[in-house]
């Protein structure tokens, strides 16, 4: 068994198909609301190599101008992100541990060569709720270190359903994701996988 850093957990094939599927109708309606949009790097502009969109009542968003923060609406639309549907309000209820509410989803769609570096989720006041993590689509080979950029870092292979917690002790680690492997999954007809990850933003 691989040992995951404190206060990460994996859970393998969390979600059944059905409620996998399910989940990919709603991440459609959101996207028809609020359009997938490319984040680009504070200061120098670089596009990163996934699309991304929000829902509840506050998302992430990046600019080369304003860096990553949070906010209530879309950067493109100027309309308020949609709500937080209930499917994923109860998966943060069964694998948080945490009693507020997530008040953020972002969803990082990841064609089969996008990928994400090395970061650590800080941009939120509350880091003793932890970030919820959903899987949907074709596999990828995701890194997690410590809470250090330098610690050593393992890889996992994530799959359609699976569930990542970073909490307590793991809130911090770096992670990022090193590659999408193709045609692994028939959930996504034109192939590419989801991200979700559910958050608590203030205190
Ligand atoms: C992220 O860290 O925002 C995404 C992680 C993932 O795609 O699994
Ligand atoms: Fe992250």
């Amino acid at each position: 068994m691989l040992q995951l850093p404190n206060g990460v957990r994996h859970s393998p094939e969390y979600l059944s198909r059905s409620r996998q599927e399910a989940l990919v109708d709603i991440i459609r309606a959101i996207v028809v609301e609020a359009p997938l949009f490319v984040p680009v790097m504070p200061g120098t502009g670089k596009p990163m190599s996934v699309r991304m969109t929000n829902c509840g009542p506050l998302g992430w968003v990046t600019d080369k101008e304003r860096g990553y923060r949070y906010q209530p609406t879309h950067p493109v639309t100027g309309r308020p992100w949609p709500d937080m549907p209930q499917e994923l309000l109860d998966i943060w209820s069964d694998v948080s541990g945490y009693d507020k509410p997530p008040q953020a989803c972002l969803v990082n769609f990841y064609s089969d060569d996008a990928r994400m570096g090395l970061h650590q989720d800080k941009d939120e006041q509350d880091l003793a709720a932890p970030v919820v993590s959903i899987s949907l689509g074709n596999a990828c080979l995701f890194r997690v270190g410590g809470v250090q950029r330098t610690d050593k870092s393992l890889s996992l292979r994530l799959s359609s359903g699976d569930i990542v917690v970073l909490g307590s002790a793991g809130r911090m680690c770096f992670h990022g994701v090193d590659r999408i492997y193709p045609a692994t999954s028939t959930l996504l007809k034109n192939g590419g996988r989801i991200n979700l990850t559910l958050r608590r933003v203030t205190l």
